[in-house]
């Protein structure tokens, strides 16, 4: 049988949460138009076949309709422990590794959650990750005096999802007593709990300031790493008529080509700046020298092919180019496809779009002296 099949992911999400201050119970409020047990479920339902939720009285139908038959859901407890031991009750009999996984935590990702299940499978019997605490600890009394201060190289804060073997969460739950994690009743069972490194995004939402860092994680997750960036590039024509002219990818057999160090190809050479601009790595010159005799008489679609690799090596993958030709000719209507094919291949396929204009006779481009383009590239980090 499957992994997934023998796993279950018990969700304890019968609290108030006082310290939030809602109206509604904590696992039901909202952050970008999605409960927090909705967030909870949609990480970690693709590491197990079995999710029992431990609703607050009352609640019990709100969550049967969000979830349906997907998830089964049993009256929580006036403690965590308790409303963690009435979700247990409800462990169908395949189940072998039971991952206990507060509502609360509700950014806790599927990553984290499969590595805690790697440990059960790997034959440990209890397994909570932790992240190592920046503040110093300090233990006190009743009278709020110092008692002790541990080590703190020796501390580590805990977070959940806490897997177990299930025989052992039934063991320690079987005993009756109280703990604000369930790694510590296992504890007293005498049983070693392997601690694995925690994550960031398992924070607790506890106080209204959590669901601000709740909000900017997702919004970060929805935008990714997206950066935009620009480039131009100009050219005067050649008085050397034999000159090809390179443009867009695409030989223009009709017109005189421009001077440059390269095949003066603008559109290409814009865009390599913008792939540049967008990545943070430099600019054509920087990249590909105008002294370097690697590069004299390169063709815009070798540069940005290169390009390409040079942005792809860092990270980088493309989301569209956008490129505006400047000048009086040539015409690049007729041949648009063509130019965006051609520019599109050298980009491995990326997208590309191409557009024309004249400049009502001014300026250098106007008075046909020679050629620009301007471009922008969207790229987004991997
Ligand atoms: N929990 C539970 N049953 C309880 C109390 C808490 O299932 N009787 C759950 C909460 O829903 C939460 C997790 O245990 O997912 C961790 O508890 P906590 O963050 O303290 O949540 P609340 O108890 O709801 O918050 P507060 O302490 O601020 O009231
Ligand atoms: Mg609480």
């Amino acid at each position: 049988m499957n992994q997934h099949l023998k796993t279950a992911v018990i969700i304890p999400a019968a609290g108030s949460g006082e310290r939030l201050g809602a109206h509604l119970p904590k696992a039901l409020v909202q952050v970008v138009g999605r409960t927090l047990i909705e967030h909870t479920v949609a990480r970690l339902s693709p590491i197990a076949a079995h999710i029992i939720i431990a609703a607050p009285a009352g609640y019990e139908d709100q969550f049967r309709t969000l979830f349906g038959q997907s998830v089964t859901v049993v009256t929580g407890g006036s403690t965590r422990t308790q409303s963690v031991k009435a979700a247990l009750a409800a462990l169908a009999p395949e189940v072998e590794y039971v991952l206990v996984h507060d509502a609360a935590r509700a950014f806790a990702t599927a990553d984290l959650a499969e590595r805690v299940l790697a440990q059960l499978v790997g034959g440990d019997l209890a397994v909570i990750p932790g992240l190592a605490v920046t503040d110093t600890i300090k233990e006190i009394n009743s009278e709020n005096r110092v008692v002790a201060t541990p080590d703190r190289a020796q501390l580590v804060a805990v977070q959940t999802p806490q897997g177990f073997a299930r025989q052992t969460i039934l063991d320690a739950h079987a005993s009756g007593a109280d703990a604000t994690d369930d790694a510590a009743l296992v504890e007293k069972l005498g049983i070693a709990v392997r601690v694995i490194p925690g994550e960031e995004s398992a924070f607790k939402v506890t106080h209204v300031a959590d669901l601000d860092r709740a909000m900017r994680l997702l919004a970060e997750s929805s935008t990714a790493d997206i950066r935009v960036g620009l480039g131009t590039d100009a050219h005067a024509f050649s008085a050397d008529s034999s000159r090809p002219m390179w443009l867009a990818g695409l030989l223009w057999p009709d017109e005189v080509g421009v001077d440059g160090h390269s095949d003066g190809d603008v559109a290409a050479h814009a865009i390599c700046d913008a792939l540049f601009a967008a990545t943070g790595m430099g600019d054509l010159g920087s990249n590909f020298g105008t002294s370097d005799p690697k590069y004299a008489g390169a063709s815009g679609a070798t540069l940005l092919h290169e390009t390409l690799n040079r942005i792809t090596a860092a990270g980088f993958s493309i989301m569209n180019v956008s490129v505006q030709i400047v000048g009086n000719k040539p015409k690049i209507g007729p041949r648009r496809i063509e130019a965006i094919n051609a520019l599109s291949a050298s980009l491995d396929g990326a997208s590309v779009s191409v557009t024309a204009t004249t400049t009502d006779g001014l300026g250098f481009t106007g008075e046909g002296k020679g050629i620009s383009a301007v471009a922008t590239a969207l790229v987004v980090r991997r």
